[in-house]
């Protein structure tokens, strides 16, 4: 079973023709709203593969929260645990281009409230992002430590992770910018990936968008190539990503074939707009590893 303490938030979607750089107005061409949230992508992406999963965030009183809490609850997703509150539901606003990359702000409002863990709760996995606040991640990641549940981190949005959450970390899941924030310019993608994990995580994963991921794992570096895919909306692909990776382990997958299948279905992802969009079922990700033979290649 996963827990996922996270974020969830109401995604107000413009499509452009380019991502607007500072002070510049861009013409769009389309408006969506999208259910979202890093946290409620990530555990509606592992119900879709499977997972038997809970969601434990902060929604206002509104009628984004309403909605919101509907959408989880008709993937399957156990809602117990969301807290309604005086503030507004997390809102996100995103760009996002013709090439299908995208901006986004947000404003976590509720998110800010989530709430810390009870004294005593259950899980094979807890999953955490850092949308709400790095205090009550930590809270969560230590009480898992305690319990003996593991816990995966995906350190998004970008921040300096303290060594205390770092600790508590099995599986560490980054991008880029990410990996950059904790570790420096200076050091290559291998170095970086063994430093973080010298401070802490089993296994530590960035993403690297269509060019797939590279993995440390008890002591190695591994490459694992993107899919080729028609890409309409990147948004929530680091979601699909971690989602399937944390349903594949909690359904006893060995992590090679974990993350070639988040691999693949973060792939997917990116073929349908929204954040949630085109994430995929097990049918869907099985079709494409079938297709496209990615494996993990040693790197040295
Ligand atoms: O990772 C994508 C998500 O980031 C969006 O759904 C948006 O809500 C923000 O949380």
């Amino acid at each position: 079973m996963i827990l996922v303490a996270g974020s969830i938030n109401m995604d107000l979607v413009a499509r452009v023709p380019q991502i607007a750089a500072p002070g510049q107005t861009v013409l769009g061409h389309g408006f969506a709203r999208h259910h979202g949230g890093k946290g409620a992508n990530q555990a509606v992406a592992a119900a879709r593969l499977g997972a038997a999963v809970a969601f434990v965030g902060a929604l206002g009183r509104d009628a984004f929260g309403d909605e919101l809490l509907a959408g989880l609850r008709a993937q399957g997703i156990d809602v117990g645990g969301v807290q309604r509150v005086e503030e507004p539901s997390g809102c996100a606003l995103i760009s996002v281009s013709d090439e299908g990359e995208n901006a986004i702000s947000v404003l976590p409002g509720a998110n800010g409230f989530a709430p810390q863990p009870p004294p005593t709760w259950f899980a094979d996995w807890l999953l955490l992002q850092l949308e709400i606040p790095l205090p009550t991640c930590l809270a969560w990641a230590q009480a898992a430590q305690q319990l003996g549940v593991r816990v995966m981190l995906n350190a998004a949005p970008m921040q300096s992770l303290p060594p205390a959450l770092l600790r508590c970390v099995d599986t560490l899941v980054v991008n880029e910018g990410e990996l950059t924030a904790n570790v420096g310019q200076e050091l290559n993608l291998n170095d970086a990936l063994a430093h973080v994990a010298s401070q802490g995580p089993r296994c530590v994963v960035v993403t690297l968008g269509a060019r797939g991921c590279r993995v440390w794992f008890e002591g190695a570096v591994t490459q694992l190539d993107g899919h080729s895919v028609q890409v309409v909306d990147s948004t929530g692909a680091g979601d699909t990503f971690v989602g399937a990776l944390a349903a594949g382990l909690d359904g006893g997958l060995l992590m090679p074939q974990a993350l070639r299948r988040a691999n693949a279905a973060a792939a997917l992802s990116c073929t349908v707009a929204g954040a949630r969009g085109g994430m995929p079922t097990a049918q869907a990700v099985a079709l494409v590893l079938a297709l496209q033979q990615n494996t993990l290649a040693p790197m040295r």
